[in-house]
């Protein structure tokens, strides 16, 4: 079972919606709702980014799925935080390839960018490819090792 966190802000509000209705479908993944509870309400990404990125830090996720209007500044923020590797894709290549090249934790999408069914078809593919490692192994670690730096 796949520990998923899941958060977006009132951008991401009603795509993440139907990602999480389309993920408690799944029996290989249990999902974890962080918020935003309504797109009524405007918020602030940088919050929902960290929870996301905090649960991924603690154990308590795996994986993440972020979303706010353009995807743009909740993956940002989830890169401040160590250990995460935050993708913003826009289609199911990138979705494709964050995984299996980058070895990516977290997928970002834009709420106001994406449609629901590539949405669906990213975080379908995103969640069933695994990274390749080998030479793509070292490049990642390259990114670990910076991260310990001060910069
Ligand atoms: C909120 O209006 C919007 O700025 C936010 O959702 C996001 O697109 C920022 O990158």
């Amino acid at each position: 079972m796949l520990k998923l966190a899941i958060a977006a802000d009132h951008g991401g509000y009603e795509l993440k919606e139907y990602i999480v209705n389309y993920l408690r479908s799944r029996r290989d993944v249990e999902v974890t709702d962080l918020g935003t509870d309504t797109d009524k309400q405007s918020v602030d990404y940088p919050d929902y980014a960290a929870k996301v990125a905090k649960a991924i830090q603690n154990g308590r996720a795996e994986r993440g799925i972020l979303l706010c209007g353009t995807g743009i500044g909740i993956s940002i923020t989830a890169n401040k935080f160590k250990g995460i590797r935050a993708a913003l894709c826009h289609d199911a290549y990138t979705a494709r390839m964050s995984r299996a090249h980058n070895d990516a934790n977290i997928l970002a999408m834009g709420g106001r960018t994406t449609g629901k069914e590539t949405a669906m078809d990213m975080v379908r593919i995103w969640l069933e490819t695994e990274f390749e490692g080998g030479r793509h192994s070292r490049r990642v670690g390259k990114i670990t090792e910076l991260e310990q730096k001060e910069m």
